[in-house]
């Protein structure tokens, strides 16, 4: 009886059903990579990266052991002089602030905007002074920052732009009159392909994507001890890599993804038409410049009810999340490095939550955490 219901649960990701669904074919690769035993850069290492390069339009992909290795590798490649200041967004996974941190620099944490959450060129100018050497936007949940008027702030005052795009692989942005992969039009892009993520692997797995070819190289050298050839290193650096395994796993994911994000959109448009009679919500505000991959679907919840919508959506064996509770500047680790107030963050931290949206989720199970939702707000 407990096998049927979990089976049936609501599930928040894909990871579980998406292993059954593709069962035979992740078999068959398997098996064909079992033949080679190229387990540590076998060929479709590179195969993946240049398949990976087409589809996002950059010139090179360096894939990497996981998301937070490619913002640290990234950052690495920019030189930056000891104790520059990095600007990076309070409201997010943490692996942007604790790269620039752990590399010795210094990260700033700067508010976000309250319709896209991500930082943009008004909250970023707040925070900015003659030490800021660099940027890390966030792609957070699917959506995109408002790329324009960010790299015009960059360009003006010389700094660099990474885009960590860990969220938001697949979502585009209209940028000068063409549509751009998210990750393109800044300095380097990195994303993440942990389970979870829009293109995600088996395990670990991350890269570094540009079109600056010897940032490139320099990425390439990094992630692999500091050498371009084996036993000849040039600089100190470290051995980060996405194994043979993920890679072909990956490929044949790479494959279906705008197939999952076109689902994850009919689903947000049934969620976005069901929750604007609900006026304790709202969601976030999606441009017509950006196509949205969906990471996440989050609400906002103004009248102070979230914890307890939760609480009753757990009860109906609806799974929701609540990222991120906290700001990092009110976290132990990150509360030194945010000299300025992020009242959006906190107040957002206590307001969203994210439903369930991926593509192995059916019209019966969208259908009834719409009603759900709806019963809770009319009791
Ligand atoms: C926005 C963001 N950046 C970076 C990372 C780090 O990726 P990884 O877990 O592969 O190190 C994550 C992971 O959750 C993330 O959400």
């Amino acid at each position: 009886m407990d096998h049927i219901k979990n089976r049936m649960a609501i599930e928040f990701t894909s990871i579980r059903r998406a292993s059954r669904n593709d069962r035979e074919d992740y078999l068959e690769i398997f098996d064909q990579r079992l033949v080679h035993s190229d387990y540590i850069s076998g060929e479709d290492v590179a195969h993946f990266e240049r398949e990976f390069a087409d589809y996002l339009g950059v010139s090179s992909v360096v894939s990497c052991g996981n998301g937070s290795d490619a913002l640290l590798i990234a950052l690495k490649c920019l030189n930056l002089p000891k104790n520059a200041k990095v600007l990076v967004p309070d409201f997010t996974f943490l692996a942007a602030a604790e790269a620039v941190a752990s590399l010795g620099l210094i990260p700033i944490l700067v508010d976000i905007d309250k319709e896209t959450l991500t930082i943009t060129a008004e909250t970023l100018k707040c925070c900015w002074d003659k030490d800021v050497a660099a940027v890390i936007v966030v792609h957070l949940f699917g959506y995109a920052a408002p790329m324009d008027d960010i790299l015009a702030l960059c360009k003006k005052n010389g700094a660099y732009l990474i885009e960590d795009c860990a969220q938001a692989t697949g979502t585009k942005i209209r940028y000068n009159n063409k549509w751009c992969h998210v990750g393109t039009i800044g300095d380097i892009g990195t994303t993440s392909f942990f389970p979870t993520k829009n293109l995600s692997a088996m395990g670990d797995g991350g890269a570094i994507f540009t079109s600056n070819h010897s940032l490139a190289q320099r990425a390439q050298m990094f992630k692999s001890h500091g050498a371009l050839n084996k036993y000849t290193p040039v600089c100190i650096g470290q051995n980060s890599r996405l194994d043979t395994l993920q890679a072909a796993i990956l490929r044949y994911r790479l494959k279906k993804i705008d197939i999952q994000i076109e689902k994850c959109q009919r689903i947000a448009l049934k969620y976005d038409i069901a929750f604007a009679q609900l006026p304790m919500i709202t969601i976030p505000q999606r441009s017509n410049d950006v196509f949205h991959s969906f990471h996440q679907y989050p609400i906002l919840i103004h009248n102070g009810s979230r914890d307890n919508l939760q609480a009753y959506l757990k009860d109906e064996g609806i799974p929701s999340m609540v990222y991120y509770p906290l700001p990092l500047s009110k976290t132990e680790a990150y509360q030194d490095y945010s000299p300025y107030e992020s009242a959006v963050s906190l107040a957002i931290g206590t307001q969203i939550l994210c439903l369930p949206i991926h593509s192995y989720l059916d019209e019966g199970e969208v259908n009834s955490i719409i009603t759900k939702i709806v019963q809770f707000y009319e009791e």
